[in-house]
């Protein structure tokens, strides 16, 4: 599993200057960059402009830099793609994705220019039919990570907002169960209630529970959290540490098993501390980058 960390993604509403300006600094690990539904009607051509400008002449560091376009089913999905590959992003998240034919017809768009060589997919897994898709749409051409929109979905399911989401279980499941299959990187949902940090630590823990490699977010205050909760802590670094030490002793004796705390440490339980050290080495990485 590749170890760049997507802790904290931020949505940052393509038509909002200062807050396009004040993402160079913020400690989030990538940004969606909106031109969707974080855009009125009206700002649409306006926002598609000052997001061309800015990512073309702004620095955000280290930080991945995905774009939303709009679907290529409204007046604006075809503008989007071609104004804002000028910009070079690192992919192009592309809303209420139904099936595999919809990234295979983005992959083609991209195949036909020549500056997006480099362009991953994203998808946004937000509608019944997408989540019923999400094993196909995964291994589609391109696919780099899904991100869960968990209010459109509750939208089309008629399901209610429970602190616990139970009604989202399934799609969540689904999708990250799709994502692993296919070594793609998968992002949970949004916490509405910006100014509720208990909320959103609670959500967050469920999501790193459940496997998702990090959260999206819709406002700055919400970025300490996530990075905090979706990053290994010094607890999960020290057993990992432990279990290799415990297991490297137990080989050298001809043993296959070790016991680390009153458990069983097999190889299987290597293969995740080390990934706990990568992931933990790759975060430090991005944060000294950051500056
Ligand atoms: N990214 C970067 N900066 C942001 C930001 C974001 N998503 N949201 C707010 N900020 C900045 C503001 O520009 C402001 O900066 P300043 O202090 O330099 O002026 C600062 O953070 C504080 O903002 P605040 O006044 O608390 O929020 P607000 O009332 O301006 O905006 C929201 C609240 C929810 C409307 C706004 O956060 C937002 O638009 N979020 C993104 C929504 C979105 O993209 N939705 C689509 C996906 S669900
Ligand atoms: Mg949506």
């Amino acid at each position: 599993m590749d170890s760049r960390p997507f802790r904290s993604v931020l949505y940052i509403p393509g038509s909002k200057e200062r807050a396009l300006d004040k993402a160079r600094s913020l400690a989030a690990d990538a940004i969606i960059f909106d031109l969707e539904d974080a855009v009125a009607v009206e700002e649409k051509a306006n926002a598609r402009e000052l997001l061309a400008n800015t990512l073309a002449a702004a620095d955000y560091g280290p930080r991945a830099r995905l774009v939303r376009i709009n679907g290529f089913d409204t007046d604006w999905g075809a503008r989007d793609l071609d104004v804002i590959s000028l910009a070079r992003p690192e992919a192009i998240l592309l809303p209420k994705v139904n099936s595999a034919a919809d990234i295979q017809a983005l992959a083609d768009r991209l195949d036909a220019r020549g500056d997006t060589a480099n362009t991953t997919i994203w998808a946004m897994m937000e509608t019944p039919d997408g989540i019923q898709n999400a094993a196909s749409i995964a291994r589609a051409p391109r696919m780099a990570g899904f991100v869960m929109g968990t209010n459109d979905l509750a939208k089309e399911l008629n399901c209610r907002f429970r602190a616990d989401r139970l009604p989202m279980q399934f799609a969540l499941q689904t999708c990250l169960m799709a994502a692993r299959a296919a070594g793609i990187v998968a992002v949970d949902g949004v916490y509405n209630a910006f100014k509720d940090d208990d909320g959103l630590r609670a959500e967050c823990e469920q999501g790193r529970d459940l496997g998702f490699d990090g959260k999206t977010l819709i406002h700055p205050a919400q970025l300490d959290i996530a990075n905090a909760v979706f990053a290994p802590d010094e607890a999960a670094i020290d057993l990992a540490r432990r279990q290799i030490a415990a297991f490297d002793e137990a080989t050298a004796k001809g043993l296959g098993v070790a016991v680390v705390d009153g458990k069983i440490v097999e190889n299987l339980h290597i293969v995740t501390a080390r990934q706990v050290l990568n992931r933990a080495e790759a975060i430090a990485q991005l944060q000294k980058a950051m500056g």
